[in-house]
This record gives structure tokens, C-alpha cells and sequence, in this order.
């Protein structure tokens, strides 16, 4: 099995794999429009990771590096990564792919906050990834999930 995780490059092509992942919406059509207007050039690094099966697309997740300063999740409040868009196509999953692209994220060792899609809290809950601690200060207006490096 393949699970070498890849950068994706923001393309033509890229963006056509996209349209195979359930979740393409405002993200990806303001990709297209950036490079049909040349904001962003084509080959750019996108904030996408992947995995390929062939020439197929076929697992991806976004990954974006937030200050401490837009930290609400960790205490003390510290750099952290935000993890969404995991998906894995259909005939592809349950085959380590999603955990494969986890891991990665995992690998750069700063905390992680995803907010789960409703079926997928068991995936999670194995992926070590717990509910950030209730808290009535806080109103989050989602159910962030978050994990963090092993305190050395
Ligand atoms: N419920 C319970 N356990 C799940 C699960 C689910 N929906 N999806 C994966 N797991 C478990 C696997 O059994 C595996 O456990 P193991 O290590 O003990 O064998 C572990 O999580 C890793 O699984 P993996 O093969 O890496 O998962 P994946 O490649 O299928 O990726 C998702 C997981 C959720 C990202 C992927 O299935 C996906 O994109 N789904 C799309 C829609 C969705 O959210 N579906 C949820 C089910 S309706």
C-alpha cells in the first residue's frame, strides 16, 4: 500500500482531483478563481496534503499552521495546527489512508484542532484525539476535537 503523504500543489489538475471529494466548496472554487485571475500561480504550495494511488487522488486533508495569539483551544495558548477537510474516497477507506494523512499531521509535533463530521467520531477517538474540556467561558459554536504531542 502507498501512504506516502504528499504537499499538493495548487493546479488545474489538483483542482479537478477535488471535485471527486464530497466536501468541494468555497476553498477550492476561491483556488480556481485565484489562479484563473493570477493571484496565485499555478504549481503554488496549497495548504493540502494528500495521498495518491496511482495518479489518483484518493485521501486529502487541509493543514493550517495559527498563531498562538488565535488560540482558544490549549492552555497555556500556543501555536497549533487546524486540521479539516480529511477525506477519504469511498472505495478507498478503511484502509489506513485516513490515519496515514493524520499521522503526518501529527509528525510536524505542534497540537491539533479538528472539528469532526458527525460520523466520524470513532475514527477520531482512535486517532487519540479527545473533546476540548467544557468550559462555560468559552462558546466555540462547534465541537473542536484536539490532540497534543506527548509532554516531553
Ligand atoms: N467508524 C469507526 N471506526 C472507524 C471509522 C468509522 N467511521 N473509520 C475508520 N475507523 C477506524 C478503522 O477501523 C481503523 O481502526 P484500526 O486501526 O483499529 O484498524 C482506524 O479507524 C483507522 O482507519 P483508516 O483506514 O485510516 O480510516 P479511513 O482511511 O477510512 O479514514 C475517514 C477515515 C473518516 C477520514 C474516512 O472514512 C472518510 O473520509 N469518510 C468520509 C465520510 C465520513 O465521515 N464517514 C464516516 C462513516 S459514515
Amino acid at each position: 500500500m502507498n501512504c506516502k503523504v504528499e504537499r499538493l500543489l495548487v493546479n488545474y489538475k489538483t483542482l479537478e482531483e477535488f471535485k471527486k471529494f464530497k466536501e468541494y466548496g468555497i476553498q477550492e472554487l476561491s483556488m480556481l478563481e485565484d489562479l484563473e485571475t493570477n493571484i496565485i500561480e499555478n504549481d503554488s504550495e496549497s495548504p493540502f496534503y494528500g495521498i495518491y494511488y496511482g495518479d489518483k487522488l484518493i485521501a486529502r486533508m487541509s493543514l493550517y499552521k495559527r498563531s498562538a495569539k488565535s488560540d482558544q483551544y490549549f492552555t497555556p495558548a500556543q501555536e497549533f495546527l487546524e486540521l479539516w477537510k480529511l477525506e477519504v474516497l469511498t472505495d478507498y477507506q478503511h484502509r489506513g489512508y485516513g490515519k496515514a494523512l493524520v499521522d503526518y499531521a501529527k509528525s510536524i509535533g505542534l497540537p491539533i484542532k479538528t472539528n469532526p463530521r458527525i460520523h466520524s467520531l470513532e475514527f477520531w477517538n482512535k486517532m487519540g484525539f479527545k473533546p476540548v474540556t467544557y468550559d462555560m467561558e468559552r462558546d466555540f459554536g462547534e465541537n473542536p476535537l484536539i490532540w497534543q504531542p506527548e509532554q516531553a
